[in-house]
């Protein structure tokens, strides 16, 4: 009998996902290995969930947004008795290695088993760009792409009312879509979890914009972002499995702020989970891919403990410990850039 892969998705889901676990039973077919899929993340794990991937099973899949294998927030170092199943179904159900396809918690858990005996190999996956030690994350494309579409949307219909225009757009702990998105769609002003700002400075910028005769405004801001000496702004206070607040309601906030204080007509708009849903950019198909097949053959050469990697134009191999060790935030060379267009 072969040997056997598994291969889960935890965490938000992001386009490009099924691409690459399209690539790993691919790859790991032809080098003739058995695929299982773990449903719904380290609940799959746990559970004892289970669907055999073929090659019919990944036929169709290239283009589609999501994950056929479904995910969750769930996490096995919040209960023994889940960490305990979790570890004998790896071995009841004679996983020789597994392929962890993640952020930051899910990549997080994989380096703890994987310290703990256990064969496992990541991938980098999330929109937010955030995973240090590779430069690119799978699904970042997208989500940029589609908060660019929308900026540049908003513009149109900015410019026809003389408004001024709140972008909301994801981004816990950093700001990569809202800087890339923001840059993209000429934003006026963009407002970071990484650099916070006054809203006066906001309202100044915006000002300055008018005054010179421009009627319109955008400015982006990332859920994460914080005003100076404040806190981010949450939708809940109740805290995920994996130690997280849900954010939201900033966009909400800066917009009535900015109307109160220029008296500009202000609206908002929250992109939301529009920016993690529907097909892959024709990038993030080919770096998911290129992820897959690196992550088999990292598991053919027994390097467990390691992501694959984008570095440069090559796909390499990082060490899961450094990639959770650090967010990876936006660099302030990286902010001034766009701080030139600001106003
Ligand atoms: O990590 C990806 C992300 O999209 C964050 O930007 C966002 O804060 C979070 O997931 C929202 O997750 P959900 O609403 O699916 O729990």
């Amino acid at each position: 009998m072969g040997k056997r892969i598994a291969v889960l998705t935890g965490g938000g889901d992001c386009p490009g996902i099924n691409p690459v676990i399209r690539a790993v039973v691919r790859k790991a077919l032809k080098e003739g290995y058995q695929v299982i899929g773990l449903k719904n993340g380290w609940k799959g794990l746990i559970e004892k969930e289970i669907i055999w991937l073929d090659l019919n099973s990944v036929s169709g899949i290239l283009p589609k947004g999501g994950t056929i294998l479904g995910t969750s927030r769930t996490n096995p170092y919040k209960s023994e008795e889940n960490l305990k199943k979790a570890k004998a179904n790896f071995k009841s159900l004679k996983i020789d290695a597994l392929i962890a396809i993640g952020g930051e918690d899910t990549l997080g858990t994989a380096h703890k088993l994987y310290k703990e005996g256990f064969n496992i190999v990541g991938v980098p996956k999330t929109i937010d760009n955030d995973l240090s030690a590779t430069d690119r994350t799978f699904g970042f494309d997208t989500a940029v792409n589609i908060a660019t579409e929308a900026i540049d949307r908003i513009h149109t219909t900015a410019e026809s009312h003389h408004r001024v225009m709140v972008v909301e757009v994801m981004g816990r702990h950093s700001g990569w879509i809202g800087l890339e998105a923001g840059i993209a769609g000429g934003a006026d002003a963009i407002l970071l979890p990484e650099f916070p700002v006054g809203i006066k400075e906001v309202c100044d910028l915006i000002k300055k914009r008018h005054n010179r005769g421009k009627t319109f405004s955008i400015v982006v801001v990332a859920e994460g972002a914080k005003f100076k000496q404040d806190q981010e702004v949450l939708q809940e206070e109740e805290l995920d499995a994996f130690g997280h607040v849900r954010l939201g309601g900033i966009g909400q906030l800066l917009g009535k702020e900015i109307e109160k204080r220029t008296g500009f007509e202000t609206r908002v708009t929250v992109l939301g989970h529009i920016q993690r849903g529907g097909t892959p950019t024709a990038y993030d198909r080919v770096l998911g891919t290129r992820y897959g097949v690196k992550a088999v053959e990292l598991v053919i050469e027994g390097k467990f403990g390691q992501m694959t990697s984008l570095q440069g134009n090559q796909v390499v191999s990082a060490s899961l410990e450094e990639a959770v060790k650090t967010l990876k935030t936006v660099p302030v060379e990286l902010y001034e850039i766009a701080k030139i267009f600001f106003g």
